[in-house]
């Protein structure tokens, strides 16, 4: 799946570039911290916990909150002199559950329809096709108050898309949903990015769940850029070797380190990142040079996800360490997309 957007990525101007983006909110809380990161064409995933400041971030790029300091552009266009031509030109599904009960899925799309800029029959039209797309065709004449969750998302989806927009922008689609119906969300997202051809930035607190369908991966933490590359690049520094000894971690944990090797433990095994055959060497040796009772070798593809979350639990690490240590292999692969 990383292949798609493969001959667009890297040559294309950004969707989005921000330029020391920072917005600090009444009573001192500083959501965006000097961000300066550029989004490639092709879907982008826009990941961090719960307050790394995704919305803030999505939320200035519409015009909907001003920036304390820094620019940004959408589309080529400025969001302070231009966010109502960005608006227009974007399709937003916000966080929140923002939608009237007391009206039907196509009342509802077609009006969106026709406040971004579309004629009355257009608007219907293009209604009836976006809940079509969405899979709620049948039900459009139901209202949105007697659907479920999943609809709902729906729903919010079929709007964003309703004024026929260059960009997306889904502020984490997959909320409230069970784990098919994110499955079926992440499905639909990655089928409208490709067979409608836009540029989809989608946010979530879920690496596990974006790397899935994304070309490219944004990670901010804190308001801050922590990683911004294509997925090829993310897994390619993501080769690790799975040592499990039955006695003896401790030992064999510290030899390799010694030798230069930074092992992390998982579970019963401790992992580390493979440079080349050196790495099988180097640990083939201290196993043997240390006699432990070898129990598995093995090369492991980490999931994204695991790249983050070892960084963040490994024992004694500072507030620093995750950024430091996810950054570290980075191979060259922001170039790709950044400065253009
Ligand atoms: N309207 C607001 N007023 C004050 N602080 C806010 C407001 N909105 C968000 N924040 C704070 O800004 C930070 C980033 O929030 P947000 O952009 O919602 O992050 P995310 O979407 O990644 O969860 C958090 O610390 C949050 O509490
Ligand atoms: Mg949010």
């Amino acid at each position: 799946m990383g292949d798609r957007g493969g001959a667009r990525r890297g040559s294309a101007a950004p969707v989005i570039q921000t330029q020391a983006l920072t917005k600090r909110y009444p009573r001192g809380v500083i959501a965006l911290d000097d961000l300066t990161v550029a989004f490639a064409p092709g879907i982008s995933g826009l990941v961090g916990a719960n307050g790394a400041g995704k919305s803030t971030l999505i939320k200035i790029l519409l015009g909907l909150l001003p920036p304390t300091s820094g620019r940004a552009s959408v589309l080529g266009r400025d969001i302070t002199a231009d966010a109502e031509r960005i608006r227009m030109a974007t399709g937003y599904m916000p966080e929140h559950d923002c939608l009237p009960s007391d009206v039907t899925a196509t009342e509802f799309v077609t009006h969106l329809g026709r406040m971004s800029g579309l004629p009355p029959t257009a608007a219907k039209e293009r209604a009836a096709e976006s809940l079509r797309h969405v899979g709620l065709y049948e039900e459009r004449y139901r209202l949105i108050g007697t659907y479920s969750t999943g609809m709902k998302q729906r729903v919010k989806l079929a709007q964003a898309l309703v004024g026929d927009p260059g960009l997306l922008l889904l502020d984490e689609p997959t909320t409230g949903l069970d784990p098919a119906g994110r499955v079926s969300m992440l499905d639909l997202i990655s089928r409208v990015g490709a067979e409608f051809g836009i540029s989809i930035v989608v946010s979530s607190h879920l690496l596990g769940e974006i790397e899935q369908i994304c070309d490219h991966l944004v990670a901010i933490d804190g308001g801050r850029l922590l990683r911004s590359d294509t997925m090829t690049t993310f897994t390619q520094v993501s080769q690790v070797l799975a040592v499990e000894v039955d006695e003896g971690m401790p030992d064999l944990a510290a030899e390799l380190g010694h030798r230069g090797l930074v092992p992390k433990q998982s579970g019963r095994a401790l992992l580390v990142r493979i440079d080349g055959d050196a790495t099988y060497d180097t640990v083939r040796d201290v196993v043997a040079d240390l006699a432990l009772p070898l129990n598995r070798l093995e090369q492991q593809r980490a999931r994204v996800e695991e790249l983050f979350r070892d960084d963040e639990e490994a024992p004694g690490a500072s507030a620093q360490a995750p950024s430091a240590s996810v950054q570290a292999p980075r191979a060259g692969g922001e170039e790709a997309h950044g400065d253009h």
